[in-house]
């Protein structure tokens, strides 16, 4: 829904930036993960047209009940209205811009914190206090601008472009997948949000997650435990998507192995799944799991972001709190990398790196769905 930019990448000079083809292996240009001019392109062709996970089907199951939240840069509000239906908008007042609804919750009506504008579910002005003394206001003229809302299963998506097409369409194959993975979405429970910030420019933290080249060295832990041999980690990619693949090494079985967490349940394998532009999920094998990731960008070198944990509604606080240890270490050792990259990056030193298409296709193929996005190309 925002206007997008005149100027095309190839006039505003980015396309000048990727001297060395990303076919041949070469990555996007250093300079586009400082760069401001390649955040405010990416927020208007990127974030304002894609499918972005928001929150669990509950949270908004009820007539009333809303959820406050952000599609990228954008502040949204998802609601249930009295119909039973799950709809979204900018959550951004039409008079002045105040954020609408703080947090969830369950209302009647949605108001303005700053001079009491009203909403109602349907997010038509309902009242606007002292708008009978003006003449000609037009109170139809300013609803709240509606998003596109979608599920899969019991998980919440957003996209602020109003006529996007269906989430289907981004996630295709990957609801047959976690089908087969083992988990039965109907059974997940939401135990814990994690939020965080990072210092690094949103693209250097997703491309960090779409390979394990890096896993042998930078996750010892989870290396012990998964298989991320080259031959045997698989890699899948889609138009608008990706998966990765790991199966469990059988010496985590031994008796006296020394690893950090033993895999046993309903999940025999790992699966990494990617949805362009910046949502992911995950399962790891053991009892039944399943997080959501979503990270965005702040600043050209900050992002920040959610991971909703969820898991079976029969497994332990003790099996989910396992399976959490094992998991934020591996998130905090990939921390310490994409700082270090970001700060590489800044140097300006390597205008544009080489990737090993072979374990990094996946890296290759987001890169590609982002030059396409800011240049066309
Ligand atoms: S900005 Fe919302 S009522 Fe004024
Ligand atoms: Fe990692």
């Amino acid at each position: 829904m925002t206007a997008i930019g005149s100027t095309t990448g190839w006039q505003n000079g980015l396309a000048g930036e990727i001297m060395r083809p990303l076919a041949d292996g070469w990555t996007l240009p250093a300079s586009w993960y400082s760069d401001p001019a390649v955040l405010k392109l990416e927020r208007e062709r990127i974030f304002a047209h894609s499918w972005q996970y928001v929150g669990h089907v509950d949270s908004v199951a009820t007539p009333g009940s809303f959820l406050a939240t952000e599609v990228g840069h954008v502040p949204v509000v998802i609601v249930c209205d009295n119909d039973g239906e799950v709809r979204g908008f900018v959550n951004v007042c039409r008079h002045r811009g105040h954020i609408v609804a703080q947090g969830s919750g369950c209302r009647a009506t949605l108001q303005c914190p700053y001079h009491a504008w009203t909403y109602g579910l349907d997010g038509t002005l309902r009242a606007a206090p002292r708008s009978e003394r003006e003449p000609g206001f037009d109170a139809d003229a300013f609803s709240l601008l509606p998003i596109a809302v979608d599920t899969w299963g019991p998980f919440v998506f957003a996209n602020v472009d109003p006529e996007a097409s269906p989430l289907g369409e981004t996630i295709v194959g990957i609801p047959e997948l976690v089908d087969a993975s083992g988990v039965d979405l109907g059974s997940l429970r939401l135990r814990t949000r994690v939020e965080w910030e990072m210092p690094a420019n949103w693209k250097n933290a997703v491309e960090n997650y779409l390979e394990c080249y890096h896993c042998p060295t930078a996750h010892p832990s989870l290396a012990k435990v998964v298989d991320v041999d080259v031959d045997s980690y698989r890699l899948v990619e889609r138009e608008l998507s990706s998966s990765q693949f790991g199966s469990i090494r059988p010496s985590v079985y031994a008796e006296g192995a020394n690893v950090a967490y033993v895999p046993r349940g309903e999940v025999e394998g790992a699966q990494y799944h990617f949805i362009w532009p910046n949502t992911t999920v995950n399962i790891e094998a053991g009892r039944t799991n399943l997080s959501v990731d979503v990270t965005f960008p702040t600043t050209p070198g900050r992002s920040k972001g959610w991971t909703d944990y969820y898991y079976g509604a029969d497994v332990s606080d003790e099996e989910a709190a396992e399976l959490l240890v094992f998991s934020s270490q591996v998130a905090l050792e990939d921390q310490s990398l994409v700082e270090s990259v970001q700060s590489g990056l800044e140097s300006g030193m390597v205008p544009q790196g080489r990737l090993l298409l072979s374990s990094e296709k996946l890296l290759a193929h987001f890169q590609r769905l982002v030059s396409a996005a800011l240049v066309g190309d």
